[in-house]
């Protein structure tokens, strides 16, 4: 499967030092996991965690599941140490936390252009400060970016916001990060909802994303995984328009019109092209769940 027509629906964080979780990583129902050695995993637990996530990533098959590691951030004590370890193993993503500037990716682009089991290896970006999200449209432009997640713990911090159910103080920044990603054809992830237990929440939190136009949402707790792919799936009522908006306007064509009308509502060529995204995601969906 490609980037290009792979689910991103929900991208499940695993913390590196838990053996445990990183067993599961075979077995869940996601679509991708991003192996964490950055903030789930404590200052005294990164060396081992470093180790046996380098071990597992070496000798594990991950099946479908896009992966990508979460290296500790540049300038830290951690950094040179991670991406030696883990580009060892050839991954097939980066993700690289903390992410400020286009520079900050061009730097980690040209050590891996140096090692040879990483020729193939994408850069993800966090998108989780106040510059990096000025600096969207240029972080998304850089060398070997395949997507974005944000990260809105760091965000609110930051930005001295309060958290609120609507995510008020976060829209803008959401916004900015989808018009970066998309105008440079990259996976946009939304953040985490850090109430794991709380399934009526995050499912609201997950259609806010959806709407927004996010290919998915970022998780922390397996529990999390059912809602999220259900919200990011594309719903049986929006698989039955698409269905009708192609017999509709394939009719129209037909009869010599660029314009068909549906449920009184105009269905144009724009409209044709969602109608067969959504169709082609339900396919490979249904291909995952197979
Ligand atoms: N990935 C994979 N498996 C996970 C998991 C994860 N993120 N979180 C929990 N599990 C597994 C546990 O290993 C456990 O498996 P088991 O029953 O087979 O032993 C099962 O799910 C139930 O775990 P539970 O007891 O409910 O969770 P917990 O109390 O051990 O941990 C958290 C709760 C939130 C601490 C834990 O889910 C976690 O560390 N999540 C990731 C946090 C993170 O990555 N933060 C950084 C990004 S914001
Ligand atoms: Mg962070």
């Amino acid at each position: 499967m490609t980037t290009e027509n792979r689910p991103f629906r929900s991208v499940l964080y695993i913390p590196g030092d838990k053996q445990r979780a990183l067993e599961k990583a075979q077995t869940l129902d996601c679509d991708a996991i991003i192996f964490d050695l950055e903030d789930a995993v404590g200052i005294d637990s990164k060396a081992v965690a470093r180790d046996t996530l380098a071990a597992m990533l070496a000798s594990a098959d991950c099946g479908r599941r896009a992966t990508m590691v979460r290296v500790n951030g540049q300038g830290s004590d951690w950094y040179e140490a991670d991406l030696a370890a883990i580009c060892a193993t050839g991954p097939e993503a980066i993700l690289l936390p903390k992410v400020d500037h286009a520079a900050d990716v061009v730097a980690l682009a040209a050590v891996l252009d140096s090692h040879e089991n990483c020729a193939h290896t994408r850069i993800w970006a966090m998108m989780e400060s106040p510059l990096g999200i000025l600096n969207a449209a240029e972080i998304a432009a850089a060398p070997r970016m395949a997507g974005m997640v944000v990260g809105s713990n760091d965000l609110l911090k930051d930005l001295g916001a309060t958290q609120t159910p609507d995510r008020l103080a976060l829209q803008t920044s959401l916004a900015m990060c989808l018009l970066a990603a998309r105008a440079n054809g990259l996976i946009c992830i939304d953040g985490v909802y850090n109430a794991f237990k709380d399934a009526e929440g995050l499912r609201v939190e997950c259609e806010q994303g959806q709407v927004l136009g996010f290919d998915g949402k970022s998780l922390i707790h397996p529990a999390q995984l059912e809602v999220c792919n259900a919200v990011f799936s594309p719903s049986p009522e929006a698989i039955d328009l698409a269905r009708r908006q192609i017999a509709a306007f394939e009719e129209a064509e037909a009869s010599g019109k660029g314009i068909a009308v549906l449920d009184g509502r105009i269905v144009e060529n724009l409209h044709i092209v969602t109608a067969r995204k959504v169709l082609a995601k339900a396919a490979v969906i249904s291909g995952v769940a197979d």
